[in-house]
């Protein structure tokens, strides 16, 4: 039967909405209540939904019932503090699995080649019904981060910048997409990312906001991706040694961010 899935996502995996241009009150991501959580680079989250509706970030297939990312129960105490953001993550009208405000702190480019992973935002989907992509909404005014996309893990080519200033929105297929936010400078970055569910509420979404599935990525001078790509595979070699001493191997599907 397969998977209901958006056409205009099929192409890159990405699409890129008209930015969102009114301001929203910066105490609605500071003034709630993040936990720790480690997900690509030095991060913390705080849910608006959850498994449970508890303030947590566990995937929702880690409890019991295990279940995919979708049904997330939303957490009162969390988005009385957030109104606005609740009302873009129910904006679609997509069914809604996990939602919840990354806040990263700053870091390298080559520090995100290294955090680079896929999602698993499908897991136990039921065959028949609609595939969970995310979405991206960046609360701070991060002029020179930018999301990397890569097809692959560790190849450059046709890999992707997106500038990720206030008020970006991307939908990503970040089961398909290799991702990880750089994120230079001193202060931490936000943003809102929710699990939705593919299917025509959410293809009527990304057309109302005018979703193009190709940008012209942020420049970046050839030495600085050289020195990325050769440190990204130092890291890997260097992880790769480390788990083989324990007898493990490295566990490439990320549930977060
Ligand atoms: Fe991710």
């Amino acid at each position: 039967m397969g998977y209901i899935k958006s056409a205009l996502l099929e192409e890159t995996g990405y699409v890129v909405l008209d930015m969102y241009g009114k301001q929203i009150d910066p105490k609605e991501w500071m003034d709630i209540e993040y936990v720790d959580w480690k997900s690509s680079g030095d991060t913390r989250f705080a849910p608006l939904a959850s498994a449970k509706g508890e303030i947590e970030c566990n995937g929702f297939w880690n409890h019991q019932p295990p279940r995919t990312d979708k049904d997330g129960v939303w957490i009162p105490s969390q988005t009385e503090k957030a109104p606005t953001l609740t009302d873009r993550a129910l904006e679609p009208g997509s069914n809604v699995g996990r939602c919840r405000i990354i806040e990263l702190q700053p870091n390298t480019y080559a520090d995100a080649l290294y955090n680079l992973h896929q999602d698993d935002n499908n897991r136990l989907n039921p065959d028949g019904t609609g595939w969970v992509v995310r979405s991206f909404f960046n609360l701070t005014d991060d002029k020179d981060s930018f999301f990397v996309l890569r097809d692959n893990r560790t190849d450059p080519n046709g890999e992707t910048r997106i500038a990720l200033p206030a008020g970006a929105q991307l939908v990503i297929d970040t089961q398909r997409l290799w991702h990880a936010a750089y994120h230079p400078g001193d202060a931490p970055r936000y943003c809102l990312i929710t699990s939705w569910e593919s299917g025509p509420e959410l293809d009527a979404y990304m057309e109302k906001y005018n979703g193009v599935n190709k940008v012209e990525s942020v420049p970046l001078d050839q030495e600085t991706i050289d020195a990325g790509q050769a440190e990204q595979e130092r890291r890997i070699a260097a992880r790769a040694a480390a788990l083989a001493a324990r007898g493990q191997r490295e566990v490439l599907a990320m549930s977060e961010a």
